[in-house]
């Protein structure tokens, strides 16, 4: 007989099934309990909920274990592309070389944006955050191919959507980017790879060739691969639920791309190094911050530290903290905040506040680090990281529309007032 839970409610004994996952994570399935016994359960924050099976990505917080559709981190990080990666999590395997060549180049074909972008941009103000503008340009993909709203459309249909969010993604933070500094956007060039592509939107200037350095857009396609997709997180969770009331491809990633702007999810990239650069500007005295981060009367945090599932470290930051160490000596770049980033590292390391809470550097810590050394603005941080959620997004979206999940809705505890009489404005 299967494995079940038991739980005992006003005496009465419930058995609830143990539901098993591939690699034995283990789950107790309470769909049925509120029907049966009148109770919901309840969980801030979703701590311990899990809201759906999926296939796409494994995490073990406290083995530090990451793999996408079954290939570990490093192993993609270290010989993969983005854009094989991409396709590795939308599709569930790796592609063949012919395959791979025709993905490619149907991305190439589609990297140029409706004119009448530039007339939508325009109406932003300059000092807009690029997260908001790229969110709203995201979200007009469904004005301008109106068919992607139809939810029962074809696999073909759908498809044709997937190609044209990954291909348009690039021309819309690098517009975004333009927009900011004022000056002319410049176009896609199909000639390019994915990351190349982009930087050339991003760096080229009327008048100025911009070669792209290979080890800058390398590196960034490695970044983008460590981003690329993170299970159940509140972006991920955002798209599969704003996609479960059956909203199209184009508005889910647009709430994806909010929930990812916070500071305490993919804002974090951009809060460390502000954070880290007020330390410098300070002296450097790293113990002082410290102090403040574990005094709960000050709000401070040390950013780019701790995560929900990481309880050992985060494998994306080990891989990235050496990637910045290669990277800046490749570039030539000395960065006195790489000196303040590795000193606060190895005090939290050794501290007892830290060490008892399980606080490890997590995937921002370092990245932002090497954003700056690539040449990419501070604001444009999480602009890069939503980049490379795109294809995770993307995945659990159709994942979730293909097993036909029913509409996310979660229940709650009312802790609020009992009936009352209304008395009228008149007699208040
Ligand atoms: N600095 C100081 N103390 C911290 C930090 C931190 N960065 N992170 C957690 N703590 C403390 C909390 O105060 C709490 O202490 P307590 O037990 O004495 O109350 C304990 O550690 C547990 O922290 P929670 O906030 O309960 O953990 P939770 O899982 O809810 O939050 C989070 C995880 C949001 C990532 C948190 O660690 C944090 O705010 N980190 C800084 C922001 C950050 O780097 N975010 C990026 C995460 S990675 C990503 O989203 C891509």
């Amino acid at each position: 007989m299967s494995e079940t839970a038991k739980i005992i409610l006003d005496g009465k004994e419930y058995n609830l099934p143990v539901v098993e996952g591939s690699e034995n994570e283990k789950a107790i399935d309470i769909s049925q309990l509120r029907a049966q016994s009148g109770y919901i359960t309840l969980d801030y924050g979703y701590k311990n909920t899990g809201s759906t099976s999926s296939a796409i990505t494994f995490l073990d917080g406290e083995k530090g274990i990451l793999r996408y559709r079954g290939y570990s981190i490093e192993d993609l990080a270290e010989n993969s592309s983005f854009m094989e990666v991409a396709y590795l999590l939308i599709y569930g395997e790796l592609p063949s070389k012919d395959v791979f060549e025709k993905f490619d180049q149907n991305i190439r074909k589609h990297t140029l944006i409706h004119e009448d972008i530039k007339k939508i941009l325009d109406g932003f103000p300059s000092k807009s955050h690029p997260m908001g503008v790229l969110s709203s340009l995201v979200t007009t993909q469904t004005a301008f191919y109106p068919e992607s709203l139809d939810p029962s459309r074809s696999p073909e249909g759908v498809d044709l959507s997937i190609i044209r969010i990954l291909a348009k993604m690039p021309t819309f933070v690098a517009w975004a980017h333009k927009h900011k500094l004022g000056h002319p956007v410049v176009y896609p060039n199909v000639n390019m790879d994915y990351c190349s592509n982009m930087l050339q939107m991003m760096f080229k200037m009327p008048g100025n060739d911009y070669d792209v350095d290979p080890v800058v857009s390398n590196a960034l396609d490695k970044l983008l691969i460590l981003h690329a997709d993170h299970e159940q997180n509140c972006s991920t969770s955002t798209v599969r639920i704003t996609g479960s009331s059956r909203a199209s491809l184009y508005a889910s990633v647009s709430a994806g791309i909010n929930a990812l702007w916070g500071p305490l999810h993919g804002g974090a990239n951009q809060a460390v190094i502000e954070m880290l650069e007020n330390i410098k500007a300070d002296g450097g005295d790293t113990k002082k911050w410290m102090a403040k981060a574990k005094d709960k009367d000050d709000p401070f945090r040390l950013m780019g530290f701790g995560h929900r599932v990481y309880k050992n470290f985060d494998p994306r930051a080990r891989i990235i903290k050496k990637a910045a160490d290669d990277v800046l000596e490749k570039l030539g770049i000395q960065d006195p905040v790489l000196d303040v980033a590795k000193g606060l590292e190895a005090e939290a390391l050794s501290d007892d506040y830290f060490v008892e809470r399980k606080l490890y550097p997590n995937v921002d810590f370092y990245s932002g680090i090497i954003y700056r050394a690539l040449g990419i603005p501070v604001d444009m941080f999480t602009v890069m990281f939503a980049l490379g959620r795109l294809p995770g997004w993307i995945a659990q979206w159709k994942e979730m529309r293909e097993n036909s999940e029913p509409i996310g809705r979660p229940r709650q505890v009312y802790v609020g007032e009992n009936l009352r009489p209304y008395v009228p404005l008149s007699k208040r």
